[in-house]
C-alpha cells in the first residue's frame, strides 16, 4: 500500500523513478498509452506473484474508468477492475466481469485490492492504482501469464446507479485495446558500455501520419561510412517523437542483406506504395524489432550485434507502423529506433536460428477452425551437426505467424524428456511482435530437439491457408537469438512428400476428392471440401508423419545428412503441468491453461 501511494507521486516525476528503481529490488515501472488521453503503468512483483498498476486518464466530473485484461483483445467477456461514481459521489471501485454483449457483473470474489485515488483539480487527470495477482483462483478472473497480454479499457460519463448492467461498449465515451508483454520478469541489469560506444538513431524524417487507421511507412537510408568497419550494436530502443506515444504501434529496422555493392533507392514512404522500388524488398533481414509497450533490447555483457564491416550492405530500413484509430489529422512523425554502437566488439556475435515451418504450401490450415494446430520441428540429427560442443544460449525470442495465428510455443526435448519450454505466448498476436528477452538464456546443446507448434484461428476463413510470405498465407516461426555464433542458420520442417502423397491418394480414392500429386500442392488442398473428418484426418496426418529438414548454414547451403523422410521426435516423458496454488474450495476450470513463469 506504501509503494503505491508513492508510486501515486513518483509516476509524476517520470525520469526521478528510473534512477531510483536500480536502487531498490523492484523490478521497474513499465507504460503503455492507452489511447490519447490514458496510460498504463505497471511494476511486476515476482515473489508476491502479483502486479501493481497505475492509470492516468483525463475525466470529466464523475465518470467511470474500467481497465481490464482480455484472451485476444475482445472488449466483450473480459475481466475488468472499474473504477465509478454513485449519485451520492461516493467512489467504489469493483473487480467484474463482462459476458458476450458487454454487460458487467460484479465478481463473487473481489480480487482488484489496494485501490488508491486521486484527481487533480488542475488538469483534469484522475489517477488510480491497485494491485492485482497473477492467478487469482477466481474462474471469472483472467490470469496473467507470460507473453502477450492484452489490455482493454472503456470510460465514460457517470455518476451511476450500481456498476452491475453497465455495458462497457455502448455506455462508454471512449474504449480501446492495447497489448503489451506484461510479466516482465527480466531484471535489467545494464551491461558496462564500452567508452566508445555512441547512439546512432534511424528515424523517421516529418512523416505526415495519415488520417487512416493503419499505416506502414517505410524509409531506406544509407548507413555512416564509419560502419564500413565492424561493429557490435549493445542495445537498441525506441525514440519516439513527444505527444506521439500512442500513435507509433511498432517500428522494426531491416537490412538489406545483399552483396556489399548493390545500391539500394533511398526510398521514403508508405511500404505498400506502388512506387516502392522492387529492389527494397531485399530490406528484410531483422535488425532491431519494437512494439508499443516494450522495453529497450540490451543484449547480455558479453554478445554484441554484429553490424557494419567490409561484406556488409550499407543500406537499411526503417518500418514504422501507425495505428491511428482516433483518425488524428495533421500529426507530423519523426520516431525511429536508436541504437547503441561499439567498435570495442565484444565477445561473442549474437546469432540468429530460425525454428519452425517452412513457408511453402505443404503446410495448409482447414478454413473455419477454432484452433489448429501446426507443428515444426528442428531435430537432434541438426542440433548435433550445427550446434557447438558446448551448446549455444539463447536469451531473445521472436515468434511469427501471419494474421490468423493465435497461440505459439517452442518446446525443448533433451534424450526423450521434454524440459522447460525455450518460449511460448499463449495470447498471441502477429500485432505484437517484439525481439523478447528470456527470463533466464537457455542453454540447448548439441542433440536437443525443438519443436515449435502454432495454433491458428480460420473460423472467418472460407478458404483453405496456406503457408507462404503474403499476409493471407502463414507461417509458424521462433527466431531465436543466441550466443556465441553457430554455424546453424536454418532447422525447419515441413512433411516428407510421400506422407502428403498418401494422404492425396486416399482423400481421391475413399473420399471423392480432386486431389492429385502431380499438380500443384495447392491445387489439391483447395479442391478438398472440408469436412470434420477430413480436417481430423489432416490433422492425425501432419502429428505422426515423418518430415523433411531443412537444416542450413548461415551460408545457405545444406548442412551434411540425410533430411528427406526423418521421423518426428519422440517424447517419452512430458513436462508435468504446473501445480496451481488455489485453495481446495476452488473449483477450476482453468487447470490447463497456466503455464509457468519462469
Ligand atoms: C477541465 O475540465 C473543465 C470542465 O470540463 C474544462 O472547462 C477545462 O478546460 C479543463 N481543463 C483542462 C486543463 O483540460
Ligand atoms: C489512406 O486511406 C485512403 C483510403 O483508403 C487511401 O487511398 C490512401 O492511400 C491511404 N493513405 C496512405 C498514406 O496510406
Ligand atoms: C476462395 O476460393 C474461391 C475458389 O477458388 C475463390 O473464387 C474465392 O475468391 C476465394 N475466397 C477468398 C476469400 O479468398
Ligand atoms: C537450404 O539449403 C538448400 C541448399 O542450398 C536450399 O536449396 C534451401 O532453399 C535452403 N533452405 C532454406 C529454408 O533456406
Amino acid at each position: 500500500m506504501k509503494n503505491l501511494i508513492i508510486s501515486l507521486i513518483i509516476i509524476d516525476l517520470a525520469s526521478a523513478y528510473r534512477e531510483n528503481f536500480f536502487d531498490s529490488q523492484q523490478l521497474p515501472y513499465h507504460s503503455l498509452p492507452l489511447g490519447s488521453e490514458s496510460t498504463f503503468h505497471w511494476r511486476v512483483e515476482p515473489m508476491m506473484g502479483m502486479i501493481e498498476v497505475e492509470i492516468h486518464y483525463v475525466s470529466e466530473e464523475h465518470s467511470w474508468f474500467a481497465v481490464g485484461f482480455s484472451d485476444h483483445g475482445d472488449a466483450k467477456s473480459s475481466d475488468y477492475c472499474v473504477l465509478w461514481i454513485d449519485w451520492r459521489l461516493t467512489v467504489h471501485f469493483h473487480d467484474a466481469w463482462a459476458n458476450e454483449a458487454g454487460i458487467i457483473q460484479i465478481d463473487h470474489h473481489q480480487d482488484c485490492n489496494e485501490f488508491v485515488w486521486k484527481k487533480s483539480s488542475f488538469e483534469n487527470v484522475t489517477k488510480f492504482a491497485f494491485t492485482r495477482k497473477f492467478d487469482t483462483c477466481d474462474d471469472q478472473d483472467y490470469i496473467i501469464e507470460r507473453g502477450t497480454t492484452h489490455i482493454v479499457w472503456s470510460k465514460g460519463r457517470g455518476p451511476l446507479s450500481s456498476l452491475n448492467g453497465l455495458n462497457v461498449i455502448s455506455d462508454s465515451m471512449s474504449s480501446g485495446m492495447s497489448r503489451t508483454e506484461l510479466l516482465r520478469l527480466v531484471i535489467h541489469e545494464r551491461p558496462k558500455f564500452s567508452d566508445d560506444t555512441w547512439r546512432f538513431a534511424i528515424l523517421s524524417d516529418q512523416v505526415r501520419v495519415p488520417d487512416n487507421e493503419t499505416t506502414y511507412w517505410c524509409r531506406v537510408q544509407r548507413l555512416p561510412p564509419i560502419l564500413k568497419q565492424k561493429h557490435h550494436i549493445l542495445q537498441f530502443g525506441p525514440v519516439i517523437q513527444r505527444g506521439n506515444e500512442h500513435l507509433v504501434h511498432h517500428m522494426e529496422v531491416f537490412h538489406c542483406a545483399t552483396s556489399v555493392n548493390v545500391i539500394i533507392p533511398i526510398y521514403n514512404g508508405p511500404c505498400d506504395s506502388e512506387d516502392r522500388p522492387q529492389t527494397t524488398q531485399m530490406c528484410k533481414k531483422v535488425l532491431a524489432a519494437w512494439a508499443m509497450g516494450a522495453d529497450e533490447f540490451v543484449y547480455p555483457k558479453e554478445v554484441g550485434l554484429s553490424i557494419g564491416g567490409e561484406r556488409f550492405n550499407q543500406f537499411i530500413m526503417l518500418e514504422v507502423h501507425y495505428n491511428n484509430p482516433e483518425y488524428m489529422k495533421g500529426v507530423i512523425d519523426s520516431s525511429g529506433i536508436e541504437f547503441y554502437i561499439t567498435k570495442t566488439l565484444r565477445k561473442y556475435d549474437a546469432g540468429v536460428i530460425e525454428l519452425g515451418l517452412e513457408y511453402i504450401d505443404k503446410m495448409a490450415i482447414p478454413p473455419r477452425q477454432k484452433s489448429f494446430e501446426l507443428s515444426g520441428y528442428c531435430v537432434s540429427e541438426c542440433t548435433g551437426m550445427g550446434l557447438p560442443h558446448n551448446g549455444i544460449f539463447v536469451f531473445g525470442s521472436q515468434l511469427h505467424t501471419h494474421l490468423t495465428g493465435t497461440k505459439v510455443r517452442t518446446r525443448h526435448i533433451r534424450d526423450g524428456q521434454e524440459i522447460s519450454p525455450l518460449n511460448y505466448d499463449n495470447h498471441y498476436s502477429t500485432h505484437f511482435q517484439e525481439i523478447r528477452l528470456l527470463p533466464v538464456p537457455v542453454n540447448i546443446l548439441p542433440g536437443d530437439s525443438l519443436i515449435t507448434t502454432c495454433t491458428y484461428n480460420t473460423l472467418n476463413r472460407r478458404n483453405i491457408t496456406l503457408g507462404g510470405f503474403s499476409i493471407s498465407d502463414e507461417m509458424c516461426v521462433n527466431y531465436i537469438h543466441y550466443y556465441p555464433n553457430a554455424r546453424l542458420e536454418v532447422c525447419k520442417s515441413s512433411i516428407s512428400d510421400d506422407a502428403l502423397r498418401t494422404y492425396f491418394r486416399y482423400m481421391r480414392d475413399w473420399e471423392n476428392q480432386h486431389t492429385d500429386f502431380n499438380k500443384a500442392i495447392s491445387t489439391s488442398y483447395k479442391n478438398i471440401e472440408w469436412t470434420k473428418l477430413r480436417v481430423a484426418a489432416l490433422h492425425d496426418l501432419y502429428q505422426a508423419a515423418p518430415i523433411s529438414m531443412q537444416c542450413n548454414g548461415s551460408d545457405g547451403t545444406r548442412l551434411p545428412g540425410l533430411w528427406d523422410n526423418v521421423a518426428v521426435p519422440q517424447i517419452k516423458s512430458l513436462q508435468s503441468p504446473v501445480v496451481r496454488k488455489c485453495p481446495a474450495t476452488y473449483v477450476s476450470h482453468h487447470a490447463n491453461n497456466i503455464d509457468r513463469l519462469l
